[in-house]
């Protein structure tokens, strides 16, 4: 990569080459689509309040969820600024049932979690945008929901903008990790870090405590160690985070390392866990492991799983290799 700081995103698109080759065109229009997109909503979530933005929607999404106002405009702006993208064949959303057909020419399929941390807006926490990119297989065929349903290996780009103190997108085109933030003055993404890495060792943690009795016993067992720091079979001290944003919580995994955990529990045993397969692990899980990290569901890699349905749920847990791996033998 032969980009410098401070390269802004477009020059960005044209001048890298991902394994060697260009970035051809119309993945290049869909991702400006896509992150202006966010520039703007990053003016909008600024404004909070003083815009009528925050509070909820008084309905529900298909995965059985309270909308966030906030969830619906994402939505919204998303689908207007990519629709008129001719290398866009369709779209599938957290927040909608079905996939849309668009009326472009090209065989690109987005996907995205509008709103990632729906919980924080309220209260002036970090939130954010994640986003996936496939190649629908056949291109003449009349968009289907099973065009979307190919593992997480077949993604051709991946990212996420969080919206917090800084508004910053980390982006992977299967070529390592780069980040850039947004100047609000000029609205361009500047390039801040390319070569992103996680340290194979950490000693910090994320998961939603308050369901630890709830967990198999593996997590808990992981957990446990890590808790008795010093005293335990670990040795060493390790400090907890939970921000209950994926977006904000994963940014800090690839910022300084650590491990992120969202792991199939009792409270629904059916339940496959809480997160979403297509519009939150599978992005995330491509830009782990392209800094140097693993992503697993307790036995697999998640990358690696076949889909079944669009809003599929699975268990997560990524990050730091060292940690992922012990976590990984504790389910074996
Ligand atoms: P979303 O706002 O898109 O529904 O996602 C929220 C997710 C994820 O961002 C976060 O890690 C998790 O839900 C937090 O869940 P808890 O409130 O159960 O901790
Ligand atoms: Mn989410
Ligand atoms: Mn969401």
């Amino acid at each position: 990569m032969s980009s410098s700081i401070n390269t802004n995103f477009k020059q960005y698109l044209v001048s890298t080459k991902p394994k060697g080759a260009a970035i051809p065109a119309g993945l290049q229009d869909l991702l400006l689509a896509v992150v202006n997109t966010c520039s703007t909503l990053s003016h909008e979530v600024a404004q909070g309040a003083l815009i009528g933005l925050l509070g909820s929607a008084g309905s529900g999404n298909v995965q059985g969820e309270v909308q966030q106002k906030l969830d619906i405009i994402a939505n919204d702006q998303l689908m207007d600024g990519v629709k008129e993208c001719k290398s866009l064949a369709g779209l599938a959303s957290e927040e909608m049932e079905l996939p849309v057909a668009v009326q472009g020419t090209g065989d690109y399929l987005l996907l995205f979690d509008p709103l990632d941390g729906s919980s924080n807006i309220d209260v002036n926490v970090s939130i954010g945008t994640i986003f996936s990119i496939l190649k629908k297989q056949d291109p003449s065929a009349p968009l289907q929901t099973s065009d979307f349903l190919l593992s997480g290996r077949h993604q051709v780009a991946a990212g996420y903008v969080v919206y917090g103190p800084q508004t910053t997108m980390a982006l992977t085109l299967g070529d390592g990790v780069v980040m850039f933030t947004l100047n609000k003055e000029t609205s361009e993404f500047l390039l801040i870090k390319d070569a992103v890495t996680i340290s194979p060792s950490t000693k910090e943690f994320a998961i939603n405590m308050s369901n630890m009795r709830h967990w198999a016993d593996p997590v808990r067992r992981y957990v446990e160690e890590c808790l008795a720091g010093t005293t335990g079979v670990r040795d060493k001290d390790f400090n907890m985070r939970w921000i209950a944003s994926m977006v904000a919580d994963v940014h800090r995994v690839l910022s300084r390392g650590g491990v992120f955990m969202y792991p199939w529990d009792k409270r629904d045993p059916k339940k496959a866990g809480k997160l979403r397969l297509m519009y939150e692990a599978n992005p995330m899980s491509f830009l782990v492991e392209q800094a140097g990290g693993a992503s697993i569901n307790g036995t697999q890699t998640i990358m690696d799983l076949q889909p079944t349905g669009l809003h599929e749920r699975v268990s997560v847990m990524l990050g730091s290799k060292e940690e992922i791996e012990r976590l990984k033998q504790y389910h074996s």
